[in-house]
């Protein structure tokens, strides 16, 4: 998580450098572009649609929404109106389905028709909602500020996610469905922004009927590689030098490192996708299909700022929680405290499951059984028997279905109304 600012970094530089050599903005190399114009390229066909396109490739219709936030920025979406596999009518306490850290809503088909939790949901019967969040590939949209020329659009982290992003879906959501609250299923930084919003905004508690929580990630006090610990540790001094080359936004869909990203996971989907994936996430090299691998070339990394990467940074350095470190002067005329206050995890009032795989290195065991002790409201904290699996089995492993989605879809059957 804070993690990948080292990766970030690498490619990020790399990035400027490969975009020296080829030219402004006229890459060479083809790449999958979110407003659907696909262009000739050798990337599989899936890795090149985007949401709309893939699910409604396999029969699932899609239609899209922008949300606009009170400070003007215009998230995108999409909501499957699709019945798939849907024998009757759909159940009415709508789902949101919240994406990770530099992923998109495109995780939630990365699996494929038969694995993929959007469309499993869907098959249950849910009215299914994939939300993206301000800076990644579909919400690169401000009502003002242009994300390719004004800087302040790049100025925010994780924090505004959950204060101001999920609030906003949420109220979209529930005002679309004519519904007083949803079913939420977070993974990664979508817990954190879950944890963030309803710790902060009592409210929200009783707009979310029931969480689901995937690899849940908070303190992140455990965290296992010495890699990113490293990472994080050098994040400052990475942060300035970035500020200073004018770099704002990481993993852009538009950015040379994409572009990189899907040559080499179409070509070599084992080494090129895996082996970082272990790396980061913990996951071996066989738990995802090479059809996901080749996807993720296209669809991962939908990109953030340099700001958010940061904020995780300071978590792994400080082992808090906590609101955005702008240094003891600013922390003080902003929070009237230092360091940031934590956020407060004992505030969270709406029942959740949390859900953690054995070989996360991100969402780590140990961390988790501190979310487990501080949370008011678990109704079960579920370890999924697959010792090998890490943060991204939980989404993109063919099995899901039977390890992960089944358990999900049983307790929305328990919680939704009876309707
Ligand atoms: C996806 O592609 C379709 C077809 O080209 C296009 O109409 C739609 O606007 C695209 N959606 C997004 C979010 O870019
Ligand atoms: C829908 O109907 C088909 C065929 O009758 C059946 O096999 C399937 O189990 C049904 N699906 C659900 C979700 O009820
Ligand atoms: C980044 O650059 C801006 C303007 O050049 C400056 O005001 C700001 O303090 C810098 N931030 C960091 C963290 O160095
Ligand atoms: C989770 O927390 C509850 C309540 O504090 C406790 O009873 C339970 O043993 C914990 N579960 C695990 C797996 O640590």
């Amino acid at each position: 998580m804070g993690a990948f600012m080292f990766i970030s970094l690498v490619l990020v530089f790399f990035g400027k450098k490969t975009q020296a050599l080829l030219g402004d903005d006229d890459v060479a190399i083809p790449y999958a572009v979110p407003d659907g114009e696909i262009e000739d390229s050798f990337l599989i066909e899936d890795a090149r649609l985007n949401f709309t396109q893939l699910a409604g490739k396999y029969g699932y219709l899609v239609e899209e929404h922008t949300v606009v936030t009170e400070d003007k920025y215009k998230l995108k979406v999409f909501h499957i109106t699709g019945k798939g596999r849907c024998n009757g009518t759909k159940y009415s306490t709508p789902v949101v389905l919240q994406h990770g850290l530099v992923d998109s809503a495109d995780t939630w088909l990365l699996a494929g028709p038969d694995a993929g939790l959007a469309y499993g949901l869907t098959d249950a019967c849910y009215d299914v909602w994939c939300a993206s969040v301000r800076g990644d590939c579909y919400s690169r949209a401000h009502e003002t500020l242009d994300p390719d020329h004004d800087a302040q659009f790049w100025n925010f982290a994780f924090e505004e996610y959950g204060e101001i992003d999920l609030p906003s879906i949420i109220d979209y959501v529930i005002k679309q469905t004519n519904n007083k609250n949803v079913f939420y299923v977070g993974h990664s930084q979508g817990t954190s922004d879950f944890f963030i919003m309803t710790s902060t905004q009592k409210d929200y508690n009783d707009k979310i009927r029931l969480a689901i929580l995937l690899a849940p990630i908070s303190s992140l006090k455990h965290i296992e590689s010495e890699f990113l610990r490293l990472a994080a540790a050098g994040s400052p001094v990475l942060h300035e030098a970035l500020n200073l080359t004018d770099v704002r936004e990481v993993f852009g869909r538009k950015q040379p490192t994409h572009k990189l990203a899907e040559v080499l996971c179409t070509l070599v989907p084992e080494t090129a996708c895996s082996v970082p994936v272990m790396a980061i996430a913990g996951d071996p090299p066989d738990v995802v299909s090479r059809h996901t691998l080749q996807m993720i070339g296209g669809h991962f990394f939908g990109g953030s700022s340099v700001k958010n990467l940061v904020q995780f940074a300071q978590i792994v350095n400080s082992g808090r929680f906590a609101h955005y470190d702008y240094g003891k002067h600013q922390n003080l005329e902003l929070y009237g405290v230092h360091p940031p206050p934590e956020f407060d995890l004992s505030r969270v009032r709406t029942p959740v499951v949390l859900v953690v795989a054995q070989s996360d290195k991100l969402s780590v065991i140990a961390d988790v059984n501190l979310i487990n002790a501080t949370l008011p409201n678990v109704l079960e904290y579920y370890v999924v028997p697959k010792p090998d699996w890490g943060h991204v089995s939980l989404l993109w492993n063919n099995e899901v279905p039977i390890y992960v989605n089944s358990k999900i879809i049983d307790y929305f059957n328990e919680y939704r109304d009876s309707d």
